[in-house]
C-alpha cells in the first residue's frame, strides 16, 4: 500500500485513550496522489469527453478482468440500461432480479420499458438463490413463458454479485440455458472478486461494474459493461454515444472524412477523459486496496467469533476471493429495533454504520404485496462496518471493541 498522505478527508488517528472523539465513516475512496499526472495530462491534450483516455481505460479493464471486450459508460445504471436495450429487451419483457439489492437494479430494468420480478435471497450468500428462482418461473409463468398474471414474458435473470460477493455464475447459467432466457450479471460491487478462480466479468456474460465512490475502486462517477460477444459490445458503444454509428475518436482518427448514422435512439452514457484516466491509476492501485480490505476483514472475523449473537458471512466454496466493498455483520434472532439500537450505539462513538440494503419490493414504486423472507429477515438484522484502506490499526481495534459492547448493551436490553 503506498503512502496516504495525500488522501482525501483523512481521519484523524486518535486513539480510544487520548480525548479525541474518533470519526470514522462507512467508506472512503482511496487515492494516493498517482492519479494527478494522468489527468492533468488529459486537461492539457484539450480532449476531455470520451476520447484515448476511455480507450486506455477499457483496454486495462478488459486486460485485468480477463475478457475479450470492455464498455466504458457514464455509470453502472446506465451501462444495465443499455444492456437490456442491446439485448431487445423492454416493453411486455421481464426480468428476474433479487430484491435485495441497490434500487438501481430493478430501475434499468423499468428504463428499458420491462419489469423486474423479484426472487428471495440466500441469507448466507446475499445473493440470489437458485431455488426461489426455478420456483418463481414455475410458478408464475407458463411454458411459453408468459407471466399468467401480467402476460409479460420472461426474458432474462438478473445475478446480482451483491457486495462484491460473487453470485453461483454456472449454476445460473444452467438454469438460463434450461429456459433458454440471458443471464446478465450486476457486477457493480465485484471489480477484484472471484468466482473459481475467475475474476468477475471474466465468464462472457454481459456484466456491469460501478465506480461510484462507496465502490472499492472510483471515477468519481462511471461504470463498465464486459462481454465476450463482439455485436453486442459493438451495440454497447452505439446506444451509450447517442446511437452514433462511428465514435468521435474514430472520425477524429481517420484519414478521409468519415460521416455518422444513426439507426438507433441512443443516450448520452458516456464516460469523459479526465475520469477514464482516474480509472486506469486506480486498477494499478487495485490490488494493494484488496489486500488491505481483506486484512482488515479477517481481523473482523477472527474478533467476531467471540460473539455467539454476531454472524458474518462465510463465503461459498466457489467464492476464491471476495473483495470486501462492504462489511455486514447480522444479528441472530434480534429485531430491527434491537439492530437501530446498535447502530446508534456505534453512532455516539463516532462509528458510522448503514442498514445494509432496503428491499427493492418494500419500496412504494416496487411494491406488489409480495413478501420475501430471507430479505426482509436479512435486511432487519445486518448492518455494515465501516471497511476503506484507510483505517489504521487503532481504528480497527476501536470498531473491534464498541461492536463487542454495543452488543452486550444490545443483547441484555
Ligand atoms: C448492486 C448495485 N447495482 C447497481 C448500482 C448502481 O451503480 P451506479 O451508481 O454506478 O449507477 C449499485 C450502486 O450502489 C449497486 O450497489
Amino acid at each position: 500500500m503506498q503512502s496516504n498522505s495525500m488522501v482525501a478527508g483523512t481521519t484523524q488517528s486518535a486513539t480510544p485513550g487520548d480525548g479525541k472523539q474518533m470519526k470514522i465513516p462507512i467508506a472512503k475512496p482511496f487515492f494516493d496522489g498517482s492519479e494527478i499526472p494522468g489527468i492533468e495530462r488529459v486537461l492539457k491534450s484539450g480532449w476531455v469527453t470520451q476520447g484515448p483516455a476511455v480507450e486506455q481505460f477499457e483496454t486495462s479493464f478488459k486486460n485485468y478482468v480477463g475478457v475479450e471486450h470492455a464498455v466504458a459508460v457514464s455509470n453502472c445504471t446506465t451501462g444495465m440500461h443499455t444492456i437490456w436495450l442491446a439485448l431487445g429487451i423492454g416493453k411486455n419483457d421481464e426480468v428476474i432480479c433479487p430484491s435485495y439489492s441497490f434500487i438501481a437494479s430493478a430501475n434499468a430494468v423499468r428504463h428499458a420499458g420491462a419489469e423486474p420480478c423479484f426472487a428471495d435471497i440466500d441469507p448466507h450468500t446475499l445473493n440470489l438463490d437458485i431455488a426461489s428462482t426455478r420456483n418463481l418461473i414455475e410458478q408464475n409463468y407458463d411454458s411459453s413463458l408468459t407471466n399468467k398474471k401480467t402476460k409479460r414474458k420472461l426474458k432474462a435473470i438478473l445475478l446480482v454479485h451483491q457486495i462484491g460477493i460473487p453470485g453461483d455464475i454456472e449454476a445460473f447459467e444452467q438454469l438460463a440455458k434450461e429456459y433458454g432466457i440471458h443471464l446478465v450479471e450486476d457486477a457493480a460491487c465485484a471489480i477484484g472478486s472471484e468466482y473459481k478462480s475467475a475474476k468477475i466479468g471474466s465468464s462472457g456474460n454481459l456484466c456491469a461494474f460501478s465506480f461510484h465512490p462507496r465502490k472499492v475502486i472510483t471515477t468519481g462517477e462511471g461504470g463498465m459493461v464486459t462481454t465476450g460477444n463482439s455485436a453486442l459490445a459493438d451495440s454497447l458503444r452505439v446506444y451509450r454515444a447517442h446511437g452514433m454509428s462511428v465514435s468521435d475518436l474514430a472520425r477524429h482518427q481517420s484519414a478521409s472524412t468519415t460521416f455518422e448514422k444513426y439507426e438507433v435512439v441512443g443516450y448520452n452514457y458516456r464516460m469523459t477523459d479526465m475520469q477514464a484516466s482516474l480509472g486506469s491509476s486506480q486498477l494499478l492501485l487495485l490490488e494493494s486496496i484488496l489486500s488491505k480490505r481483506g486484512e482488515i476483514a479477517n481481523q473482523f472475523i477472527s474478533a467476531f467469533k467471540e460473539i455467539g449473537g454476531l454472524c458474518t458471512i462465510e463465503t461459498p466454496n466457489y467464492c476464491t476471493r471476495w473483495n470486501y466493498q462492504s462489511f455486514p455483520v447480522r444479528l441472530i434472532n434480534k429485531t430491527a429495533d434491537q439492530r437501530n439500537e446498535m447502530m446508534n450505539h456505534l453512532q455516539e462513538k463516532g462509528i458510522t454504520t448503514r442498514r445494509g440494503i432496503p428491499p427493492i419490493h418494500l419500496e412504494p414504486v416496487y411494491e406488489q404485496g409480495l413478501h420475501l423472507k430471507n430479505t426482509e429477515e436479512v435486511s432487519q438484522t445486518s448492518l455494515f462496518l465501516p471497511i476503506y484502506p484507510q483505517l489504521s490499526q487503532n481504528e480497527i481495534d476501536y470498531i473491534i471493541e464498541s461492536v463487542k459492547a454495543a452488543y452486550k448493551i444490545v443483547d441484555q436490553s
